[in-house]
């Protein structure tokens, strides 16, 4: 909070065109976040509140040392970094999930060799092998995750599937959902309790917006 006025931390790129859409339906004035140059703290000009943009892992940082009050990221970001704050709501876009995929023809589960997997979310995959009691190397890979069983480095990855359309063209199938994604609105816990009155109203424009698109 600076002035009265929140701070609220957005992921940049696909989730901010999608924010500002949900932001213009609430009737906030969005024009300086959906054009600000090379600024990175935007004001929304009719209502007590300021947008910071930046990428989905700083947006947690940034709520959880309380330097913005609130958050708007993808649940994907949220299970690999964790961390403590409050999630209070699904925003319902930026929907995708995390798959296991394989080659095609590969039988993933029958073998007792352990298994190697691939992901550029190394703690989502961990966490999803050890619920299941397996032990499975995972290698943390940057990018382009898919290149890791082609080049036969790992027998599967766990990766983000929006349309299918990356895996088909490499050759790989999904053979189970990891997690459903998302993107959530989260606040700082102390933050909710010093500008309860004004975060809550936020959420309630929020969730007013949600239930009206729902109908
Ligand atoms: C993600 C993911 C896949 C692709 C899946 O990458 O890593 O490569 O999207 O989408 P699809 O199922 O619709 O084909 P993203 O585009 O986010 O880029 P990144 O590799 O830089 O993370």
């Amino acid at each position: 909070m600076s002035e009265n006025r929140l701070r609220i931390a957005i992921t940049k790129g696909r989730l901010l065109d999608k924010s500002m859409d949900l932001f213009d339906s609430m009737g906030l004035d969005t024009a300086l976040v959906r054009d600000p140059g090379r600024r990175l703290i935007l004001p929304i000009e009719n209502y007590p509140m300021d947008a910071v943009l930046s990428k989905a892992p700083d947006v947690i940082t940034y709520v959880e040392q309380g330097v913005c009050d609130l958050g708007i990221v993808g649940k994907d970001t949220l299970l690999e970094k964790g961390g403590s704050f409050y999630e209070v709501l699904d925003l319902g876009y930026g929907r995708c999930r995390f798959a296991l995929a394989v080659r095609e023809g590969t039988d993933f589960y029958g073998t007792y060799k352990t298994r190697r997997v691939a992901s550029k979310y190394p703690n989502v995959a961990k966490q999803f092998f050890a619920a299941k009691g397996m032990d499975v190397d995972v290698i943390k890979i940057e990018g382009s995750v898919e290149l890791a069983p082609i080049l036969g480095l790992t027998d599967a990855i766990v990766d983000i599937v929006e349309t299918g359309a990356t895996l088909r063209a490499n050759g790989l199938v999904p053979i189970e959902t990891v997690a459903e994604i998302s993107a959530r609105l989260i606040v700082n816990t102390a933050s909710m309790k010093l500008y309860k009155a004004q975060i809550l109203d936020f959420i309630g424009l929020c969730e007013d917006e949600l239930r009206r698109q729902e109908q």
